[in-house]
């Protein structure tokens, strides 16, 4: 019997799990005959964590025990804090996953060990690398780290087999991803891609959040964000409303008994339109705007160029959204037929199934770094060695040398320039024992590769004796430029 490599969409709000069944990749539902599983983690009294529908209906009552949109927090140091444990994203992560994995199990009816798993395509190499840690936790052998919008462009191709310019518009509930592809006789080759891990439909929740609680506040004089029930119960009615809103003009939030004074209990009811939606959440629209047109300009295409448009994640289904991309790229086919809850899912378990032999013909694809890499120079300068927007795998070279007399020692410190202008430090290592040799004497040839799933290996050459090393440590604290700048790397560019 052929192994069984499944496709995950890890999301911030919702994960979803696929494999191929009969030659067509399908999703997996979970043990409540759901296809989407919220990637909300809570715990029992007993310390048990529960994820998922369970985890997510009871936020509001153990609101103090629940984590919800951890993949934000992904490549960072924060830490959730529960009954006084503390849990990192990547355990976070683990847990889900691990879920994902059991019940997909359960439902194929042999065990699943490896995978083909989405990241939004401006993840950063932390946010990668910790991707795959989690993965190893919940006894997951990571396949494959592929691009939300390469994957969901997979899934149109699967329905779509033509040739076209696509942009793939992917807002999610932490991230938007804007991808331009171009797709001839089978093959994807990424032709441009940005984003940022800020702009999402959490986003416009908490807009809607604050004007019904100023409202609140203004009638009551009670401040329901001090009161974390009421908070919660907020978070989720904002919600509901938004995605109400995409398919009505005008909806009704009614949270009873959200509040009291001495006088008995007050009820929230406030009248929302889509229009004052929309109002509440210019800023969300016109940074989207920005992120399309730079996206397009940044990489010298056209907005005619753009053939096809393919949207992914929930909040493209919000009319707004359409209009804004047909303002930019007025007459072109703006493709809904693809679930776009389910589209990067689908193309995961379109590449699973190809690594599992299950999957003959399928497309090839050419994916493209959205950051820049560079490391530190003496000085404290970025000193880029794979720009953004190179197609990978890729390994590139670039010579140093020492910077004084006799130095005993480098250190590389791996730097990543993201799209939202963020340095991030990734790691650093330190050659030593040196050959004493006079400043700028000692040719090091210093070499990043990026591997097929967007991962990152640097190794340092010293081309008088052949010594070579590679990364072995990873910091993880965030570049601090005159920190860094004191210490000093001992390497200059030749
Ligand atoms: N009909 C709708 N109208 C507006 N927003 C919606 C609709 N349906 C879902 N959403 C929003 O879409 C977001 C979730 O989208 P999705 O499930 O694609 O995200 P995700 O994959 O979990 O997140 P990410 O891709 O950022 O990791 C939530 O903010 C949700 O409120
Ligand atoms: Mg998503």
């Amino acid at each position: 019997m052929k192994e069984r490599i499944i496709g995950i969409d890890l999301g911030t709000t919702n994960s979803l799990v696929s494999c191929i069944k009969d030659g067509r990749v399908e999703v997996i539902v979970n043990e409540r005959g759901a296809r989407l599983t919220p990637s909300v983690v809570s715990f029992s009294q007993d310390g048990q964590a529960i994820v998922g529908e369970i985890a997510r209906n009871q936020a509001v009552l153990n609101n103090d025990v629940t984590i919800v949109n951890c993949k934000r927090k992904m490549g960072s140091d924060h830490q959730f804090m529960i009954r006084g444990r503390h849990f990192s994203a990547i355990e976070v992560s683990a847990l889900i996953l691990r879920k994902l994995k059991v019940s997909a199990a359960q439902r194929l009816g042999r065990s699943v060990d490896r995978a083909v798993i989405t990241v939004p395509a401006h993840f950063n190499e932390k946010q990668r690398h910790h991707t795959i840690k989690a993965a190893e936790m919940a006894e997951i052998e990571v396949v494959r780290l592929l691009n939300e919008p390469t994957a969901a462009a997979i899934a149109y191709g699967l329905y779509h087999n033509k040739q076209a310019h696509l942009l793939v518009i992917d807002i999610g509930g932490g991230t938007t991803d804007i991808t331009l592809m171009n797709f001839k006789n089978g093959l994807f080759t990424v032709k441009g891609t940005s984003g940022s891990s800020r702009l999402g439909g959490v986003d416009l929740d908490m807009a809607v959040v604050d004007w019904l609680g100023e409202n609140f506040k203004q009638e009551h004089g009670i401040q329901l964000k001090d009161d974390p029930i009421a908070h919660q119960q907020l978070i989720i009615q904002a919600e509901q409303a938004k995605i109400d809103l995409s398919q009505t003009d005008m909806v009704e939030v009614f949270i009873p008994f959200i509040s009291g004074t001495a006088d008995g209990p007050l009820h929230l009811r406030q009248a929302l339109s889509r229009k004052k939606l929309e109002e509440l959440n210019n800023s969300f629209f016109d940074r989207l705007t920005q992120l399309i047109t730079a996206t397009i300009d940044d990489y010298e295409l056209d907005p005619a160029w753009v053939t096809d448009v393919v949207f992914v994640g929930g909040v493209t289904r919000m009319p707004r959204i359409k209009q804004i991309v047909q303002a930019v790229i007025p007459d072109r086919v703006m493709w809904n037929d693809l679930n776009p809850d389910e589209a990067p899912v689908l193309g995961a378990g379109a590449l699973a199934g190809k690594f599992s032999g299950q999957n003959e013909n399928f497309f090839i694809f050419k994916d493209m770094t959205a950051n820049e890499l560079g490391i530190e120079d003496h000085y404290g300068k970025f000193v880029s060695l794979i720009n953004r927007g190179t197609i990978y795998p890729v390994s590139a070279t670039r010579l140093f040398t020492t910077t004084m007399d006799n130095q005993p020692d480098i250190t590389i410190h791996l730097l990543q320039k993201t799209g939202d202008g963020e340095i991030v430090s990734l790691g650093s290592f330190s050659m030593t024992d040196l050959p004493p040799r006079p400043a700028g004497e000692l040719p090091v040839d210093v070499t990043i590769n990026i591997t097929e799933s967007g991962l990152i290996k640097v190794t340092a050459l010293n081309l008088e004796d052949g010594n070579e090393q590679f990364i072995t440590e990873r910091v993880d604290q965030p570049w601090d430029n005159e920190g860094y700048a004191r210490r000093g790397s001992g390497l200059e560019v030749v």
